[in-house]
């Protein structure tokens, strides 16, 4: 009885929560390229695709030591992609040169956007991470009236198959598709019987109508801007669920993709998160005699490890098999 009350309370608070105000969010748009620099995709040339939806793709993004890596594995899987505007939203109070420069890059059309969490957030835990950026790309395409092309929400560290391009990007409305390594069960998804979404397999219900992962739907532009209240709001672990509500989804309107919710075309892969080292080097081995000087400054623009003279393990230099003294470099 005692838990039911709880749960009771725990549920209504969830929609008349403050934290679901209106998208009204301090984003910056750092750099943005409209222009599809690549010449082929999956040996056609652009031109072979004009006719085809745009997929809005938005990244949310932080920095830490694993973000340039994951960034260049998901480009990698995006370089493939036809008609696709890669929103990445990135969790910091201003715009990173380095960032800039990559996404430049890859010629994949884009907006860079800098959009921090609240700081009120920051220590709240959980935080609700990832969301001032998805609420800043939502803004973005409401800002601009997009009302044709598919949004979809894919962090960083996940895996795609491409075959989840091809299915998303004829959503009518809401499609959803199971996603592979998701909590208890290694999966989470819509229950599919002749055709139609009729429930959900997900090990953590908590009350949310759409138990789904971010990664398993798509939402058709013109569908959502019907929906002006459309919003995420703070509430962590209940993202997916309030924003579906917020765009009046009904079950029967879910189109199931990956042939009838049968097939993984998307992974929660996730990488381990580590802290950034510091690794103690001699400043005499990080001047221009040396590659390490430039290698350390870009790993440190990158967040990824930096060098110092006096913290930090000592790193070891070793040339055949054994471990040498400075001296020995700088003789
Ligand atoms: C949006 O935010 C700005 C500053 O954060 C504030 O001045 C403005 O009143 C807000 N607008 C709405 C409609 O809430
Ligand atoms: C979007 O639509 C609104 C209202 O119709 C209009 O005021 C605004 O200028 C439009 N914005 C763009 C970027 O077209
Ligand atoms: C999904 O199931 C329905 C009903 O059994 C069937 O008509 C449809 O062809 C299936 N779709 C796919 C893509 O297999």
């Amino acid at each position: 009885m005692y838990y039911l009350l709880i749960f009771v309370c725990f549920v209504s608070t969830l929609l008349d929560s403050t934290n679901t105000h209106a998208l009204n969010e301090s984003l910056m748009i750092c750099s943005e390229s409209h222009e599809d620099r690549r010449l082929f995709m999956q040996d056609k040339p652009r031109s072979a695709y004009a006719q085809l939806p745009v997929i809005y793709f938005v990244t949310p993004t932080y920095p830490r030591r694993e973000q340039i890596p994951e960034l260049t594995r998901l480009a990698h899987t995006l370089l493939h992609v036809p008609r696709l505007h890669w929103l990445v939203a990135n969790d910091r109070d201003r715009c990173d040169k380095f960032l800039d420069n990559m996404l430049n890059k890859f010629g994949i059309p884009f907006t860079y956007l800098a959009s921090p969490m609240p700081s009120k957030f920051r220590n709240t835990k959980p935080a609700p991470r990832g969301v001032a950026n998805r609420r800043a790309a939502l803004q973005w395409l409401h800002q601009r009236n997009l009302t044709a092309g598919v949004l979809y929400f894919g962090d960083d560290d996940n895996t795609y198959d491409l075959r989840l391009f091809s299915e998303i990007r004829q959503t009518q409305r809401v499609s959803m598709f199971p996603v592979g390594l998701i909590a208890e069960y290694a999966v989470s998804g819509p229950v599919v019987r002749n055709g139609k979404v009729v429930a959900f397999l997900d090990s953590w219900v908590a009350g949310r109508r759409w138990p789904v992962d971010m990664a398993g739907f798509a939402v058709n532009l013109a569908y959502m801007s019907q929906y002006p209240n459309v919003n995420m709001p703070f509430k962590p672990g209940y993202e997916e669920d309030l924003f579906l509500r917020s765009i009046g989804l009904r079950i029967d309107q879910i189109e199931p993709k990956g042939n009838n919710c049968t097939e993984i075309l998307v992974w929660h892969t996730q990488t381990k998160n580590k802290k950034s080292p510091t690794v103690r080097i001699d400043s005499a081995l990080l001047n221009d005699r040396f590659n390490l000087g430039a290698l350390f400054h870009s790993l440190k623009v990158m967040g990824v490890a930096s060098a110092s003279d006096t913290e930090g393990p000592r790193a070891v230099i070793s040339k055949n098999g054994k471990g040498k003294p400075l001296s020995y470099f700088l003789s």
